[in-house]
């Protein structure tokens, strides 16, 4: 379903209008588009602490207009406030802000970028995870890091974001991975997120094509979400599986068709799921994606038996006993990937959604709860929590409150089924085993449960 309110406030009347009304006026956001290389297109700037000569390390492999402001003279141009180019992207490294008086640097650093920025501009803050520090007045300051950035997120303006990366031990030198997707349109509905980065063994050969050579299932794939990530893992290269209901045939045989893949007709509660699926499989699977997912709407004063158990068995015991399975018969190879479509009704809450947050927050507490059990065999497991996205599913929401879930964002709009397959394609890497255990939302820093 198309957001008319942003094509009248992106026109010229409707500007004036909503201006002088004080009206939200969010603005058509960039997205990455086919056969784009580079992940950052125009200026990027980088400073602060000693990990901005890792970025500058890489950053040719990301744009060609690599600027420096407030450090060292380095092999950037130095960026002279009110000179310099308007920034599409900025790192800056605050991981050596230990104490109190330090984070003034913050200030110092990104207020006189504040009105240089250009049309939806990605910043990354780079920081020490708070629970690794020893010192508590350093783990502080880190942790301080945490409500700047959330709020600085807040302040941008032009589809602008942000995000603070807590770089862990070992991680220094694989900075590309995540800067590749923060820095550029692939994030373009993610901001104010908060991303713990570990080491991980297995780096990715071809940015081109990162998943090539890997086998990727997708559940619920005939249509919304689960369509478009199963283009964007067949886009990366994955050689893709799509899963759907058997009503949906046709649809997922069509698309499967056109990315070069394969479908299966399974409803995943059926009793014997588990077993066809892994006979659907003989060759092994590297990355599963849970996105089947239903919603039956009522508080739990009205809420029928059928409608909490139809929610809860496809939302979250489907995916609990097909992973297991998949795990236990070896389906699931070593360095695998588990990515489970959660919901930011999951952690803040939805009236009239008790059954369906209580299977989201679940499907969280899974990826939690399993990562570390799944580290030795390279296996990450994390949770995507999308907010407001455009679909079937929430077209059917009654016009108000599909207006509001629209504006109570940073970002004032709903994302795009594609802004959740770049995330999911981002964990689905094989450079992306150490983000494991952690819920990525993609809700345009969506007011609820931030
Ligand atoms: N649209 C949003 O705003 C939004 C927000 C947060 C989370 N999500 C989650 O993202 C996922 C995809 O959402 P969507 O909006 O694309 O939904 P959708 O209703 O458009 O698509 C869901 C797909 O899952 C399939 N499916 C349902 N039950 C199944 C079963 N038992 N077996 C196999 N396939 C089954 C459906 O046939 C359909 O193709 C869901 O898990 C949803 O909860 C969506």
């Amino acid at each position: 379903m198309s957001d008319r309110y942003i094509d009248f406030a992106n026109s010229s009347i409707g500007h004036r209008l909503v201006g002088a009304l004080g009206l939200p006026s969010p603005v058509r956001l960039e997205r990455w588009q086919a056969g784009r290389l580079r992940p950052v297109e125009g200026a990027l700037l980088i400073g602060g602490g000693p990990l901005a000569d890792k970025v500058s390390a890489l950053a040719n492999r990301l744009t060609d207009a690599i600027y420096s402001y407030g450090t060292e003279p380095s092999l950037a141009t130095a960026w002279i406030p009110g000179h310099g180019p308007k920034l599409k992207a900025v790192v800056f490294d605050a991981s050596h802000l230990l104490q109190t008086d330090q984070l003034k640097q913050l200030r110092e650093f990104f207020q006189p970028l504040m009105k240089n920025l250009d049309h939806s501009a990605h910043l990354v803050i780079l920081g020490r995870a708070p629970e690794t520090l020893s010192d508590p007045f350093a783990a502080s300051a880190q942790r301080a890091l945490e409500g700047f950035s959330r709020s600085l997120a807040k302040e941008l303006r032009s589809g602008g974001t942000l995000q603070l990366i807590y770089v862990g031990d070992g991680a220094d030198d694989q900075l590309e991975g995540p800067l590749r997707f923060f820095l550029s349109p692939k994030s373009a509905f993610v901001s104010g997120q908060v991303i713990r980065l570990k080491a991980c063994a297995t780096p990715v050969e071809d940015w081109t094509r990162p998943l090539a050579g890997r086998k990727a299932l997708v559940t619920g794939a005939a249509r919304g979400i689960g369509a478009s990530i199963a283009e964007t893992l067949a886009r990366d290269g994955a050689e893709v599986i799509l899963l759907d209901v058997p009503p949906a045939k046709a649809d997922l045989d069509a698309l499967a068709a056109r990315l070069g893949g394969r479908s299966i007709t399974l409803d995943i509660c059926a009793e014997d799921a588990a077993a066809q699926l892994i006979e659907h499989l003989p060759d092994g699977v590297d990355i599963v994606v849970h996105n089947a997912g239903i919603t039956r709407d009522k508080t739990l004063a009205n809420m029928t038996p059928e409608f909490w158990d139809a929610v809860l068995a496809v939302n979250l015991n489907a995916p609990q006993v097909l992973t297991k399975a998949l795990l236990d018969s070896g389906t699931l190879r070593d360095n695998g990937r588990v990515i489970l479509l959660a919901s930011i009704s999951g952690i803040a809450g939805n009236r009239g959604q008790t059954n369906y947050a209580a299977s989201k927050a679940g499907l969280i507490g899974l990826a939690q709860a399993w990562a570390p059990l799944l580290d030795q065999r390279g296996i990450s497991i994390n949770a995507v929590a999308p907010g407001f996205i455009e679909t079937q599913m929430t077209a059917h929401i009654p016009f108000g409150l599909r207006e509001a879930g629209r504006r109570m964002s940073s970002l004032g709009q709903g994302g795009l089924p594609q802004d959740v397959a770049e995330a999911v394609a981002w964990l689905a890497q094989p450079g992306t085993g150490a983000f494991t255990g952690q819920a990525l939302r993609v809700c345009g820093q969506s007011v609820l449960g931030a």
